[in-house]
């Protein structure tokens, strides 16, 4: 690799005169550093007996996309913990193009909401539909599970900063399912 520079142990231990350890601390932090597209076609393996794509496929493509922004963004492992209503308000034909795109909207201690949207692309007529949108969010742990501080996000355009804005009402509304989650787990466990 150009610029690195390698231990006895042909170990890399920096890169362009950085030590690897401090990278991602002096790597700029951006929405768009986030960014993840995904290109999937639609194969018969995929659609349901309509011969459109099932929704339990494309949510698994989702949470795919939306985990590697997580990680781009927290150089970390990402686990999903909570997924915002999904509404599919077009659905996708076997041979269709599935467009994913998702990046971090705002990193807070350990978690990060991620900002995603589907479309559909018809490669006969070059038509693209909007499919669906949503917020997942992830939380950075370290490979014991527990949860890890993870970089501030920058947002550079006045949407990127308007997104980030309005996420904090949309953490609160998703601490507060989190309670109800709680109570539910409570009840569950009291009545075993
Ligand atoms: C994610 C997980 C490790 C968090 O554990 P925890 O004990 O709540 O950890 P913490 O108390 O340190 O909280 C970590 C963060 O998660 C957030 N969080 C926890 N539960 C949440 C929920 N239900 N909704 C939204 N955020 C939640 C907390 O607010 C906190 O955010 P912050 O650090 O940015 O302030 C744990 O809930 C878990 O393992 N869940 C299962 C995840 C999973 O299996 N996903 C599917 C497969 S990848």
């Amino acid at each position: 690799m150009e610029g690195s520079v390698f231990c006895e142990q042909h170990e890399i231990v920096k890169e362009n005169g950085i030590p690897r350890n401090q990278m991602s601390k002096l790597k700029k932090h951006t929405v768009a550093a986030s960014r993840a597209v995904m290109n999937r076609l639609v194969m018969p393996e995929d659609s349901n007996t309509l011969g459109t794509l099932m929704g339990g496929v494309l949510m698994h493509w989702m949470d795919m996309c939306a985990a590697i922004s997580a990680r781009r963004h927290s150089n970390s492992y990402a686990m999903t913990v909570t997924v915002d209503r999904i509404q599919f308000v077009s659905s996708i034909q076997l041979g269709e193009v599935v467009n994913i795109e998702s990046e971090v909207t705002r990193a807070f201690r350990s978690s990060m909401e991620v900002g995603i949207r589907v479309i559909a692309e018809n490669l006969k007529t070059g038509k693209k539909r909007l499919c669906t949108s949503t917020y997942y969010s992830f939380v950075a742990v370290d490979t014991d599970g527990k949860s890890i501080t993870v970089p501030e996000i920058i947002p550079e355009t006045d949407e990127q900063k308007k997104r980030f804005r309005d996420a904090e009402k949309r953490r609160e509304e998703r601490l507060e399912d989190a309670r109800r989650m709680q109570n539910m787990t409570k009840e569950f466990d009291s009545n075993r």
